[in-house]
């Protein structure tokens, strides 16, 4: 924790980008970008664990994403799956809880069973909230969440007219969460690239030029010191 930070966010949502960037500068495979990739995701989590942030969401494949090369889109999948299985004794060491929100469904049936195994055996931990984000669209989500609405209105369970902003949240991915607090995108590119568009309407923007394999516990410190500076408004005056 850096000494003095007065308000830490209570929820850290972050694009890691820059993987491939990262492995061609050193003339690497793409795939060693996101192996050490996985490294800089775990040191995050810890570093959220020391600020006592509540949730941490990690955009770590996008609804999008599928359109790569299969044999990029195969690799990520091993390397999610296999990270899981390995990193879970250590989650559970953390007190670290594990949740996932996208279509999970799309995902290899192998990641899919490890994944529900990494969630159950971290359920009833107390401590930071990791969300991985799979297979994850903002868009998708809206849509879902729309659907899901208009289910629940069939079933007789609520009346359109009962439909507002905390009503639609409850009808997303991320109903069990609060909004972001602060949004990190390394790699420098000023895009949401489809990431929690209802969630990040009054969230707190942070991009670095740094690419996501070197970002370190000392970057996110600077990212939530800076966020610490920031005068959210919401639309109101001071
Ligand atoms: C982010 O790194 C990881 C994923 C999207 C899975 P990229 O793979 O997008 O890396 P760049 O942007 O090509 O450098
Ligand atoms: C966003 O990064 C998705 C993840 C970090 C998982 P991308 O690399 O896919 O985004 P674009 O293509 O640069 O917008
Ligand atoms: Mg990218």
């Amino acid at each position: 924790m850096p000494p003095g930070t007065k308000s830490v966010p209570q929820h850290i949502a972050i694009i890691m980008d820059g993987n491939g960037r990262w492995a061609k500068a050193q003339g690497l495979a793409r795939i060693k970008g996101h192996e050490e990739g996985a490294r800089a995701a775990r040191e995050c989590v810890e570093a959220c664990a020391e600020l006592k942030v509540e949730y941490l969401t990690l955009y770590a494949f996008s609804a999008e994403n599928w359109q790569r090369p299969k044999s990029e889109v195969f690799a990520l999948m091993r390397l999610l799956e296999k990270f899981l299985k390995e990193k879970t004794p250590e989650l559970i060491e953390q007190n670290v809880r594990l949740q996932a929100i996208g279509r999970l469904t799309d995902l290899p049936p192998a990641c899919q069973q490890q994944l529900h195994k990494s969630i159950e055996a971290t359920a009833n931990n107390t401590g930071v909230t990791l969300i991985l984000a799979l297979s994850y669209g903002g868009r998708l989500e809206i849509i879902d969440g729309i659907k899901s609405l208009l289910r629940a209105i069939e079933l007789g369970h609520i009346d359109k007219g009962m439909i507002d902003v905390a009503m639609f949240s409850k009808h997303l991915y991320t109903r069990y969460y609060p909004d972001p607090d602060l949004l990190i995108r390394t790699s420098g590119e000023m895009r949401l690239s489809n990431f929690l568009l209802w969630q990040l309407s009054y969230t707190e923007m942070y991009v670095t030029q740094k690419l996501w394999p070197d970002f370190t516990k000392k970057d996110l410190f600077a990212a939530v010191e800076e966020y610490g500076r920031r005068q959210r408004r919401y639309g109101a005056v001071e």
